[in-house]
C-alpha cells in the first residue's frame, strides 16, 4: 500500500499574521505520519515555518527553485538553500510557472535534477489544458512532461520523487476532474512508466491537484492509482485543509 500525501500550496498567499494560526492549527492535529502531510508556503515564509513545525509530522515544502546550484542569479533560490531552511519537498513545473513564467519542459526537468541533487523530494506537476484535453491531446502533453524529466535524469530518479496531476482546466476554477478522469490519467502515467520500470512505477505516489476540497477528497482519493492531493486554495484554511488530510 502506498501511503497517502496530501501537500499544501500557499501559491502567493499569506503574511507572517495570517500563516502562524494557520500552521499551529495543522501542527495541532497533524501528529501522525500514517498520512504524509506538506505544507508550501512563499519561499520568504519557509523560515519562520520550518520553526513553527518544528521537526514534527508534518514536513515542509517550496513552491519552486532554481535550476542552478549556485551563483550569479539575482532573484533565485537554490535547492541547497530550501534544504538548509528545513525544507524536505518542492514543487517543480507547477503549470502556473510553465504558462505564466514560460518554463519549458526541459527548464521544469533541470529543476527536478536540482531538486534531487539538493536532497529535496521533487513533487513533479504535470497536467493538460481545457484546449489539450478537448483536443484528445491529454495523454501525449502528459507524457512529453514526463519524459523531458526521466530522459534527463532516467526512470529512476522518479523513485526519489512524487507526481502530482493537475489538470489546468480544474486549477483554482472550482470546476474538478471526476474521480473517474482522475483515475483514468494517474493510471495512464503508472502504466507509462512501468514499461521502464514497474517496481519504480508500483511505488510511485501521484497526487491529484485541481479544486479539492474537503467535500470531494474522499471520492478522488478513493481511486486505486489517486495517492493523495496537491490542495490550492482549500490548503489556506485549517478546518478545510485538515478534513482534506483525514479524508486522506
Ligand atoms: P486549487 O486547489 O486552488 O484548484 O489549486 C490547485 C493547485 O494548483 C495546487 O498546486
Amino acid at each position: 500500500m502506498r501511503r497517502k500525501i496530501v501537500a499544501g500550496n500557499w501559491k502567493m498567499h499569506g503574511s507572517r499574521a495570517a500563516n502562524t494560526p494557520l500552521i499551529e492549527a495543522i501542527v495541532a492535529t497533524v501528529t501522525s505520519e500514517r498520512v504524509g502531510c506538506v505544507i508550501c508556503p512563499p519561499h520568504v515564509y519557509l523560515h519562520d515555518a520550518a520553526r513553527a513545525l518544528h521537526g514534527g509530522a508534518v514536513a515542509l515544502g517550496a513552491q519552486d527553485l532554481c535550476a542552478e546550484a549556485v551563483g550569479a542569479f539575482t532573484g533565485e533560490v537554490s535547492g541547497a538553500m530550501l534544504k538548509d531552511v528545513g525544507c524536505s519537498y518542492t514543487l517543480v513545473g507547477h503549470s502556473e510557472r510553465r504558462s505564466l513564467f514560460g518554463e519549458s519542459s526541459a527548464l521544469v526537468a533541470r529543476k527536478f535534477a536540482a531538486a534531487l541533487g539538493a536532497g529535496l523530494i521533487p513533487i513533479l506537476c504535470v497536467g493538460e489544458q481545457l484546449s489539450e484535453r478537448e483536443a484528445g491531446r491529454t495523454e501525449g502533453i502528459v507524457a512529453a512532461q514526463l519524459e523531458a524529466v526521466t530522459q534527463l535524469s532516467g526512470v529512476q530518479a522518479l523513485a526519489g520523487a512524487l507526481i502530482a496531476y493537475e489538470p489546468v482546466w480544474a486549477i483554482g476554477t472550482g470546476r474538478t476532474a471526476t474521480p473517474e478522469q482522475a483515475q483514468e490519467v494517474h493510471a495512464f502515467i503508472r502504466q507509462r512508466i512501468a514499461v521502464e520500470d514497474a517496481k519504480i512505477a508500483a511505488g510511485l505516489r501521484i497526487l491529484y491537484g485541481g479544486s479539492v476540497k474537503a467535500g470531494n477528497a474522499q471520492d478522488i482519493f478513493a481511486m486505486p492509482d489517486v495517492d493523495g492531493g496537491l490542495i490550492g486554495g482549500a490548503s489556506l484554511k485549517a478546518d478545510e485543509f485538515l478534513a482534506i488530510v483525514a479524508a486522506a
